[in-house]
């Protein structure tokens, strides 16, 4: 897919929000073929990481395949040189975008000068913007950032980034103070529709929707260009099927979906990444279905494909009839 796919998306754009170890390749893999979105994107890597001699851990972080597409890379950092050098790297690694995090609010992150932080330092974060427009070699660059840092001051802080032309500007609604202790203000979002409103730029809303319905009404109401979605993921990868009301998947469907989850898992990061990364979507497929708790419980302790199928199995459902890959 060459040039700026944003713009060829039909709009509303419903995209998968970037969860650091949750949205990673197996993941996505599984939410591709289950109810796909319009875009999806990568977990945060690290700028200095990439640019670094420890650089070849980090790639795994960048694994996708094709169903994923149109598939995003985002970055995090605050060193315009590194982002420049990154963003080639991702040209070259055959993404269709580069994302930049200015939205983390991690402690060390954000003491670090980068993610939620550059809200605070719009000179730096327009610079940050065109030293990756340059170096990604006509990919579309977007941005994912928040309200404000300690306050709100969305209106000044998106003339900021819409001075640099960004192919997406998408807002978590709320502050890097708030964190997620109070709820995504999506009335503020319309000064950002507004600002945008003769520019290219697309803006997406972000923030507690919890499904397509939701999304489409928050559309209907703000008039932004889409919605994304983060933690309404967790447990149901038929998210963004519109043919799918995840209240009617029976169990076994559920655990047929997890094992193959888990296997894709294995195949994605044997020798990369701890299997116990796993573990956290196992509590979001499982719950509501008698003796949910009991095999939640086992599950929790389980470090391969193989532990987790013949659990499964043990408790008389699908599990037995699943190959092990
Ligand atoms: C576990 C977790 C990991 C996250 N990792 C990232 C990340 O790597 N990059 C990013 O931009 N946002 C990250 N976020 C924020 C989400 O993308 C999203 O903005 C936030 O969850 C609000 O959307 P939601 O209410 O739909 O979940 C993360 C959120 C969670 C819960």
């Amino acid at each position: 897919m060459n040039g700026n796919f944003w713009n060829r998306l039909k709009k509303p754009i419903f995209a998968m929000a970037p969860m650091a170890d949750v949205t990673d390749a197996p993941f996505r893999r599984i939410i591709a073929k289950y109810g796909k979105p319009d875009i999806l994107f990568t977990e945060f890597v690290s700028t200095d990481g990439l640019c670094s001699p420890g650089k070849e851990k980090l790639l795994r972080d960048l694994i996708y395949s094709e169903e994923e597409r149109p598939i995003v890379a985002q970055i995090f950092g605050k060193n315009p040189e590194k982002f420049y050098e990154t963003a080639k790297l991702i040209h070259a690694l055959g993404f269709d975008g580069v994302d930049i995090n200015m939205g983390c609010p991690d402690r060390r992150v954000c003491r670090s000068g980068a993610g939620a932080s550059l809200i605070e330092n719009p000179a730096l974060a327009k610079e940050i913007i065109i030293a990756t427009q340059e170096g990604s070699n006509g990919l579309p660059v977007s941005v994912k950032t928040r309200m404000g840092y300690h306050k709100n001051e969305l209106e000044t802080w998106v003339q900021n980034l819409l001075e640099t032309r960004p192919a997406a500007i998408t807002i978590h609604l709320r502050t890097k103070k708030d964190m997620s202790k109070v709820d995504a203000r999506w009335d503020e979002i319309v000064l950002a529709v507004a600002l945008a409103k003769d520019e290219e730029t697309l803006i997406i809303g972000n923030g507690d929707i919890q499904n397509l319905k939701e999304a489409r009404d928050m559309v209907e109401k703000t008039g932004v260009d889409g919605v994304m979605l983060g933690r309404a993921i967790f447990g149901n990868p038929w998210l963004f099927n519109p043919d799918v009301n995840v209240e009617n998947i029976s169990f076994e469907e559920k655990m047929k979906v997890l094992l193959e989850h888990a296997v894709v898992y294995e195949e994605v990061f044997q020798g990369k990444k701890k299997f116990a990364v796993m573990r956290k979507h196992f509590k979001a497929y499982i719950s509501g279905f008698p003796g949910s708790k009991e095999l939640r419980g086992a599950l929790e302790k389980t470090n391969s494909f193989k532990e987790v199928k013949n659990i499964i199995a043990d408790f008389r459902y699908i599990g037995k009839d699943f190959e092990v890959a």
